[in-house]
Parts: structure tokens; C-alpha cells; sequence
């Protein structure tokens, strides 16, 4: 736990000084976006044109969508509606590719992989998912029986008529690729890509009726050796590949609670046939040609939040209060798909009351809704709102508390100095409280690094996390915080859209300079994340193409 800490601390930006990075870009080395398996049997996926027509509302558990059938096309629009590209850009020469799920830089540390029984046009096996052409590369294809066990015991539990399917989406990192540009504090970002990433596949899950929940049971060295990424042959040479979340998927409408013990027994099954298999294929390809910089802090870090297997048992959230539906009339396809962070926001739009008390609703977990059925524990992610221009609301400093009863440890924390007024314009159980009234406007930009975003948008937030709590019971939860955060951003990012804004993450912010201005102190809580929302001001010059135009 100290030393989680001391990484936490030493990571920090500062006033006078930026957690240690290259300080430059090292374009000789610009990290590789897309892993490929070579020698792995390709398969491309489906590219389908016709996305579920489920409305948005169904993604914040607001519309009940009847289950898509299990089979190859609707893995495929899976993948799609969580990790695919969603357009290439362009700009004076330069042309990048963004993605569904956004990440810090978009450097996209984060790599995908599916574990399945096998489904109608899909064989058992484990696949990399090439997000760069829209491909599955089969790495393992047997030994996938394992998956078999906990099918069976799915089938006992929830689907006797065989309806339904169950598969596992696996998460890693090459944690270079964003260390390449942040150096040292990049670990945090990684695992805040994890987080938002969650959520795009808890987003798409919902658009097809379906189900998605973290596997909080199993150790790394289980999901690394399931996911093939702990195979060192097939790493020579190349950067490696940490093993970040396992995500239980059900093509049903039902998700038993305790899967997560079957998840063990059957990852212990695929471990004792399969993962030391030699019908493994595909070595990995190379990131980077080159490191200009060794960033061995990340890899401490990484080693220090390793997690072991556990046996935990989470409280559900209790009932809140009814979510206000969105109000909008788009596809959670279109939104998903459109999604796209704001690059300069005009500084003078305001939003009305119902659609900012909509936001916020809907960032707190109800139990067994979409989306945040995805994350078993209690809610340790509280946002701090700099609130600039909403209709009903004072300009100024705002908390939403989404861990229940949470409120007199925040106010102990924050030196008992607010007056935890619940606002006028907010309805009645929503745990929304002005702290105080002020133009923060200036102090929002100036703790997200001098970055307009977060003064010039509707409003931005620091997200206060529960910190000595969560590391106490065990260092791995500092990956666990982190992707509530981003869960919270990826949340955020939706509604922006939906309520007809748009959303940008910041990763960029300094940590002790928020904590000092509301003032913090101690380690109970720390500031992880910061968010912005706003009326967008788009750049014009950039041209949009299409995703996968050469299929
Ligand atoms: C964890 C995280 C941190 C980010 N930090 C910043 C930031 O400090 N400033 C900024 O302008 N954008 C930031 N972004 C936005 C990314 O640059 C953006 O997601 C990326 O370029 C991909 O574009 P897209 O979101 O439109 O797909 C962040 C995004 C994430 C997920």
C-alpha cells in the first residue's frame, strides 16, 4: 500500500513541476496503435450496417431491448458498439484513427481479446481483437471447453432452454505505448482507458440486450495465462502486454450473481489443459521501433498493483431514486458511434436544469441496472462539480455523492468548512449538495494544467476518490478506483452527447492544487480524474472518413 502511495505521490503534477515524462514527442518512436498476431489464423468480422435500433434510454437501464441472438454478427456488432474504430481523421497530412472508446492521447494502450465456447459461425477458442480491421486472430483454438463449465452452469442457472450464450471479454495494456508520451503518470492513464473501456462494453452489451459484468475473482496470472499474453515466447522482443480486467458477458437478459466462482473453476480448468498448450499461434508484433526512454517506474508500479485471486462479497447499491428518462430521441447506437471528445468549447452556452439533474442522476449505480451493474462494489468515485453555466444553478462548487451515506466521512475530509446546501432546482433524493458559490471558472482551467476545456465548458469535474480505504484492503484496488473514474468520464461522455453536448476526460490536471481548493486533506480521498462538458466548437478543417473503408 505505501508504496502504490508513493508512486500516487510521486506522480502527482505539480505547479512547479510535471510528474517525470520525456517532455517532448520522439516521433521516430510513436508507438504502433494496432497489435497484430502474426501467424494467428485471421478471421474478419462482419462489417454490419444496420446497427440495433435499441433506444438510448436502454443503456442506463430505461428500456428493456429484446436480447440479440449469439452468434458471429452479433459478436461482431459487439466489438463495433465497444472497441472498433468509429472514423480516420485527417488533417495537413496527418491522419489518425479514433475509436468508440476514447483513451488519454488516443494512444490506445489498451488491447481486447474474446474467450468463447463457441457460437453459430464463431469456433471455441481465444482471439485477439484487431480493432484496426475489424479481425479476430485465433490464438488458441481448443482447449476452450473450459468456457464449457461455465455455460453449463449458466444454462442450469438462468437459460434451461439454451436461448442464450455467455462469453468472456478479456482486457490488457501495453503500457509503453502511453509512456511514450506521459512517461511516469501513465500508468494511471492506462488504467483510466481500462475504465472507460468497461463501460463501452457494458454500452454495447445494452444496445443488444445483453448483459456485462467484471469477473472480480480471478488472479492476473489466471487472466494473463487465459488471454495467452503470459506466453514469453511469443513476446520476444516486444513490448509486453499486463493483464487488466476480465468481463463476463451474457447474451441474455439475466446475469447470475455468482458466476465470477464458476469464472474461477473454469479459468483454473483452462489453465490445467489449455493454457499450456503448444496449439497456441501468432507472435506479437512490435510497438515501437525503438525506446528513447525506459520508464521502469510504470513496471514497479505495475507489478505493485499485481492482483492475487480473491473471494469478495460486494453489497449491492441500494434502491435510488427513479433515473428522469434522457429526453433523447437518438439510437444508443448513434450515440456510441458518434461519440467524440471536444477539443475547444464555447464559454458562453448554457444547459437547462432538467438535463444537468439528468446527468447527474445518472451516474449513480442502481442496483442490477445498466450500466453500472458492470461494477460490483460500492460506488468510491464522488464528483466534484465546477458548475459555470447551468439554468437553476448557482455558479459553483457542487458534490454528488454515489456511495451511499458517504456524506459525513466528505465532510470530516473537507474540514467541515461547507454548507452541504442541497440545491434548489435538484429533486429530492438526488445526493447533490452545493459546497459553495463562486466563478470557478478560471480555477478549473488553471487545475486542469492552463487547459481552457474546463473553464470554458457548461461545467467540469474532479473526481474524489476513496483512497486509503480501497488500498487497505489490498493494493490492486488502485487499478479499481481508477476505472470507476473512468467509468464515471465514459458515462459522462454519453449523456454529453445525448443531451446534445459533448464531453472531454483530462488526465491532466494538478492533483494537490484541487485537494488545496477545496480543501483537502489526508488520504482519505483523492483526486483521480477530471471531466469536462460543454457546447463544442468543432474544427472544421479535419476531415472524417469512414472506418474500415478498404473492406
Ligand atoms: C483518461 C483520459 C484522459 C484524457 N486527458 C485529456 C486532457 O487532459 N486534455 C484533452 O484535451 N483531452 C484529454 N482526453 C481526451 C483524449 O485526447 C481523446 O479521448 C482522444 O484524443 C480520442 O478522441 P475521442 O475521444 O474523440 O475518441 C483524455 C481522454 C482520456 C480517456
Amino acid at each position: 500500500m505505501d508504496d502504490i502511495k508513493e508512486y500516487h505521490q510521486r506522480t502527482k503534477h505539480r505547479l512547479n513541476q510535471y510528474a517525470a515524462g520525456p517532455g517532448y514527442l520522439d516521433w521516430e518512436t510513436q508507438p504502433n496503435p494496432f497489435r497484430r498476431y502474426e501467424g494467428a489464423e485471421r478471421i474478419e468480422l462482419p462489417l454490419i450496417k444496420d446497427d440495433p435500433a435499441s433506444p438510448y434510454d436502454a443503456l442506463f437501464g430505461g428500456a428493456r431491448v429484446e436480447p440479440r441472438r449469439f452468434n458471429l454478427e452479433s459478436v461482431s456488432l459487439f466489438l463495433k458498439l465497444s472497441l472498433s474504430l468509429a472514423a480516420w481523421k485527417e488533417y495537413q497530412g496527418a491522419r489518425w484513427a479514433v475509436r468508440v472508446n476514447p483513451s488519454s492521447g488516443n494512444l490506445h494502450a489498451e488491447e481486447g481479446y474474446i474467450i468463447t465456447g463457441g457460437a453459430p459461425g464463431l469456433e471455441e477458442g481465444v482471439y485477439h481483437y484487431d480493432s484496426g480491421s475489424h479481425a479476430l486472430e485465433k490464438r488458441l483454438g481448443k482447449g476452450a471447453e473450459a468456457m464449457g463449465l461455465m455455460l453449463d452452469e449458466y444454462e442450469r442457472r438462468v437459460n434451461p432452454f439454451h436461448s442464450h450464450g455467455i462469453f468472456l471479454v478479456g482486457l490488457t495494456s501495453i503500457h509503453w505505448r502511453e509512456a511514450w508520451k506521459y512517461g511516469e503518470r501513465a500508468f494511471r492513464y492506462c488504467q483510466l482507458d481500462v475504465g472507460h473501456a468497461l463501460l463501452c462494453l457494458r454500452f454495447a452489451a445494452a444496445s443488444l440486450g445483453w448483459r456485462a459484468r467484471l469477473a472480480t475473482g480471478a488472479s492476473d496470472g489466471m487472466a494473463a495465462s487465459l488471454m495467452g499474453i503470459s506466453r514469453e515466447e511469443d513476446y520476444i522482443g516486444v513490448e509486453s502486454e499486463y493483464p487488466d480486467a476480465m468481463v463476463i458477458v451474457s447474451t441474455g437478459p439475466d446475469m447470475p450473481g455468482d458466476l465470477d466462482e464458476t469464472f474461477d473453476g473454469a479459468a483454473r480448468h483452462f489453465l490445467l489443459n489449455a493454457a499450456r498448450d503448444d496449439s497456441w499461434r501468432g507472435r506479437a508484433s512490435v510497438v515501437s521501433a525503438g525506446h528513447a526512454h525506459e520508464w521502469p517506474v510504470m513496471d514497479e508500479a505495475a507489478r505493485m498493483v499485481f492482483k492475487p485471486a480473491t473471494e469478495e462479497d460486494f453489497t449491492p447499491p441500494p434502491d435510488a431514486p427513479l433515473l428522469p428518462l434522457s429526453g433523447c430521441d437518438k439510437s444508443a447506437a448513434h450515440i456510441i458511434m458518434t461519440r467524440r471528445s471536444g477539443q475547444a468549447y464555447d464559454g458562453a452556452s448554457s444547459m437547462p436544469a432538467e438535463k444537468f439533474v439528468r446527468i447527474t442522476s445518472a451516474l449513480i449505480p442502481r442496483a442490477d441496472k445498466a450500466p453500472w451493474d458492470m461494477i460490483p462494489w460500492l460506488a468510491n468515485v464522488h464528483p466534484v462539480f465546477f458548475v459555470h453555466r447551468v439554468e437553476g444553478f448557482a455558479p459553483g462548487i457542487y458534490i454528488l455523492v454515489r456511495r451511499p451515506g458517504e456524506e459525513e466521512t466528505l465532510k470530516a475530509a473537507l474540514g467541515g468548512k461547507y454548507a452541504w446546501t442541497p440545491p434548489k432546482a435538484s429533486p429530492e433524493g438526488l445526493p447533490l449538495y452545493l459546497l459553495k458559490e463562486m466563478d470557478a471558472r478560471g480555477t478549473a482551467a488553471m487545475i486542469s494544467c492552463q487547459q481552457d476545456i474546463a473553464g470554458d465548458g457548461i461545467f467540469s469535474a474532479g473526481m474524489l476518490a476513496r483512497f486509503d480505504g480501497p488500498l487497505a484492503i489490498g493494493p490492486w484496488w488502485y487499478r479499481r478506483i481508477h476505472w470507476e473514474a473512468g467509468a464515471v468520464g465514459q458515462a459522462l461522455y454519453l449523456e454529453a452527447e445525448a443531451a446534445g453536448f459533448r464531453g472531454t476526460g483530462i488526465g491532466c490536471y494538478f492533483d494537490d492544487v484541487f485537494h488545496t481548493t477545496l480543501g483537502l486533506e489526508g488520504d482519505v480521498f483523492q483526486d483521480i480524474y477530471h471531466f469536462t462538458v460543454g457546447a463544442s466548437v468543432e474544427d472544421e478543417r479535419v476531415i472524417t472518413k469512414p472506418p474500415y473503408e478498404g473492406r
